[in-house]
């Protein structure tokens, strides 16, 4: 497509060729076209980078992964389900959330996020879909019930009594690390643990860079399996180039240790990864990194660079819609200080390696057991950490499959 740019300054130049024409043109378009190239600018060097990116339009394997031992497709814990700065004062918005129709809120009095079932009791209608925040309490768009934010109906309009039933479901809601965490349990137990404050990000003493939001059909396990997948780095994560002899030369050599957390945190598991610039089989000098990895519970794996343009954290964050359907967001923070373009193309660089995971993981499909090789040992204790949040009672894939909701 030709950019605006282009056309504004075509205008500008034939105006300014007719001598008959009033220069005023002339003038109103060269401004145009300097304040279209100062957007451009800014967006390109110091507007953070939104994007997403729907993977489950080209095609999956969803469906051929339902039978067999498929772990429960819903594991126990917190799970980001926006950002901050995605639910201002008074917003609303609907979440898809383990098979569930879920709808968010921020009261416009205390600022409060609650999270609430979407659907009214009282004849169903998505409080999410042209809900109205009323004060701190969300009004129904149907008739007009308002439900606070432990899912009362707190008012009715022209009645004076409110049913018994008159009550929506409340879900625990944490506001931590400028991320929006909703904890899920299948027995509806209270939370077990808490994700770490990392202060940098929970001040906002790191600035927003960028986000990523992907949707991707895969089991909710395979995501944060990859950082246990060492061996996959250097082979889907390589340079962006296939010349032959360039390759064989001169490439990224990638490095993990996995471990989980001890009894004080055995929610949690650490990587460290290096990666080096290898030429010739030689590392280059100065052209290493170290990064660290920690996975808090299910579905939230937090990335810690120490780059030599500063430090960057990244949060990749997995969050059941369905069974086999995955929010999958990928968010940088960086010091203020640091030169946006920089992060910005190093954010970019992370986003690539995502989406050539995102393709895998959209296609593949899943083995309870798979042929194991050597350099795959990490992935054994991977797979046990992770069976701590399933617990007795969680569905089962079969189950969530055909869990009776119709699309009409
Ligand atoms: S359906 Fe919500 S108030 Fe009637
Ligand atoms: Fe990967």
């Amino acid at each position: 497509m030709i950019p605006l740019e282009f056309w504004v300054a075509l205008f500008a130049a034939l105006v300014n060729g007719i001598p008959e024409l009033d220069r005023m043109w002339f003038k109103v378009s060269f401004g145009l076209l300097v304040l279209l190239l100062a957007y451009r600018f800014w967006v390109a060097v110091a507007a953070p980078i939104v994007t997403s990116h729907n993977f489950v339009e080209h095609g999956g394997g969803a469906t051929k992964r339902v039978a067999g031992k498929t772990p429960p497709p819903y594991p126990n814990g917190w799970f980001c389900v926006l950002y901050q700065w995605e639910l201002t004062p008074g917003s609303v918005k609907t979440i898809q959330f383990m098979g569930k129709e879920l709808v968010a809120f921020r009261g416009k009095e205390t600022g409060v996020v609650s999270v609430l079932d979407a659907y009214c009791p009282h004849l169903g209608a998505n409080l999410g879909i042209s809900g109205r925040v009323k004060g701190d309490c969300l009004e129904c768009p149907f008739h007009g019930w308002r439900y606070d934010g432990s899912g009362q109906c707190a008012h009715i309009p022209s009645q004076a009594t409110i049913p018994a039933q008159a009550h929506t479901r409340a879900w625990p809601v944490l506001e931590r690390n400028q991320m929006i965490l909703v904890w899920y349990h299948v027995d509806e137990t209270p939370p077990t643990w808490m994700p770490d404050v990392i202060d940098e990000v929970h001040s906002k003493a790191m600035r927003f860079d960028a986000k990523s939001d992907y949707l991707v059909q895969a089991h909710v396990q395979e995501i944060p399996e990859n950082t246990a997948d060492v061996a996959h780095l250097n082979v889907l994560h390589h340079l962006p180039w296939n010349i032959p002899i360039v390759e064989d030369h001169f490439r990224v050599d990638w490095q993990g240790w996995w471990r989980p957390g001890d009894e004080n945190d055995p929610h949690c598991a650490h990587v460290p990864v290096t990666q080096a610039l290898v030429l010739f089989g030689k590392q280059i000098p100065y052209m290493h990194m170290t990064t660290q990895i920690h996975l808090i519970g299910p579905g939230l794996v937090l990335y810690l660079f120490e780059t030599p343009v500063g430090r960057m954290r990244l949060f990749e964050t997995v969050t059941p819609a369905g069974p086999l359907l995955q929010k999958v967001s990928l968010v940088m923070f960086s010091k203020s200080w640091t030169i946006r373009w920089l992060t910005k193309w190093f954010y970019r660089g992370v986003a690539k390696t995502l989406s050539q995971d995102c393709w895998i993981w959209n296609n593949k499909t899943y083995y309870d057991k798979p042929t194991f090789s050597k350099g795959d040992r990490y992935l054994l204790t991977f797979r046990k950490w992770y069976s701590q949040f399933w617990s007795e009672r969680s569905i089962s894939m079969r189950d969530a499959s055909r869990s009776g909701t119709l699309e009409w």
